[in-house]
């Protein structure tokens, strides 16, 4: 478990991390997002050790960290990896070489070194690319090489800057789904900071919305995404959102949004409607306009997988006398749907 305590690193007049405090558990992987500038960076230059913060604690399961003297901090930054959106390998060195540098820092032989790097070249899926320079080597290759040399003196906390805002999609995913495997393989506790929504959908269990310094909001994923509580976080599930996407798409198209949602009209759709896990909308609706006289059109509508859970989601209009339909919403949000109202 790390713990933050009224974490707060000032520049200046500016306050890039204020007051955070946050818990994060163990061998899973937790997300912070935030836009750019929000502080994430500051963030994790605090958590990983490498900056001192100007007030506020860091801790490590049960031992303070963030007042440690030159040499104990040198051993607790051994239990800490980090990779970068940018990479940060040694041109001038073999992919191997990058890999055995932090070995021969902490030095261990070389026999034992040479044979530790194939093991972790084969983790990532390079095995027998050791002498490649990383001039040849693909986006998506380098940043296994950076994990492979972020794991080499087995940390057990992985913190990953950006660590996919350089990569294309595809590659994001099979990087994204080899940080899972080493997490739950190596029982690491990988701290992801992304602006990506996608990246926390994705690969985290947790995650905390930071905005200006400050956390605004945290919980397990399937949560915070179902249940949005600030404008920061429903901007970024606004990828998720129809009502903000391919508006391009013709009335009557069937294609599937890069969201997973189907729109077949673009008219209307006053409500977005969340049902989790073993809700489902159709007798709810249904009941709906039997009970309240309500007429129920869907616009669009389906399924996400969020963490673990299925959320469907359903863009509709719902209309008839004005205090049926309020009644309506309220029993739909009574019934533990997430009633959204849309902007017309
Ligand atoms: N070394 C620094 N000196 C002065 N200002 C900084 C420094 N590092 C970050 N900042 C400022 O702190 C804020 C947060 O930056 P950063 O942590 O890099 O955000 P993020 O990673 O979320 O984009 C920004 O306004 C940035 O300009
Ligand atoms: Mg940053």
């Amino acid at each position: 478990m790390i713990r933050l305590k009224g974490l707060t690193r000032r520049y200046g007049a500016l306050a890039a991390v204020d007051s955070v405090d946050l818990e994060i558990p163990p061998n899973e992987v937790f997300g912070i997002i935030g836009k750019s500038g929000a502080g994430k960076s500051t963030l994790v230059r605090l958590i990983s050790l490498l900056e001192r913060p100007d007030s506020g604690e860091v801790w490590y399961a049960d031992r303070r960290v963030d007042d440690l003297s030159p040499s104990e901090l040198v051993a607790e930054r051994r239990r800490v990896g980090m990779i970068f959106q940018s990479f940060n390998l040694f041109g001038s060195r073999t992919a191997g070489g990058n890999v055995a540098y932090p070995l021969e820092i902490a030095g261990v032989r070389r026999r034992e070194a040479r044979a530790r790097v194939d093991e972790l070249l084969e983790l990532v899926g390079l095995s027998g690319r050791g002498d490649s320079p990383i001039s040849a080597l693909s986006g998506g290759q380098k940043q296994r090489i950076a994990i492979a040399r972020a794991l080499a003196v087995e940390p057990s906390i992985l913190f990953c800057d950006e660590a996919t805002s350089a990569l294309d999609p595809q590659t994001t995913r099979s990087i994204l789904d080899l940080l899972r495997r080493l997490q739950r393989g190596m029982g690491l506790t990988v701290v992801m900071i992304t602006h990506q929504m996608e990246v926390v959908r994705d690969a985290c269990d947790r995650v905390a919305v930071l905005d200006e310094g400050r956390v605004v909001e945290t919980g397990p994923v399937a949560d915070v995404f179902s249940r949005p509580k600030t404008a920061v976080t429903r901007e970024f599930l606004s990828h998720l959102n129809p009502m903000e996407r391919d508006r391009t798409l013709t009335a009557g198209s069937a294609e599937p949004e890069a969201s997973g949602l189907v729109r077949w009209s673009h008219e209307g759709g006053a409500y977005t409607l969340r049902f989790r896990g073993s809700l489902t909308g159709e007798p709810v609706l249904s009941r709906l306009a039997r009970e309240y006289g309500v007429d129920v059109n869907i616009r669009a509508g389906g399924v996400q997988t969020v963490g673990d859970l299925p959320v469907g989601t359903l863009v509709a209009d719902i209309t008839g006398e004005a205090g049926e339909v309020r009644r309506a919403l309220e029993s739909l949000r009574s019934a533990g749907v997430i009633v959204e109202e849309n902007e017309a």
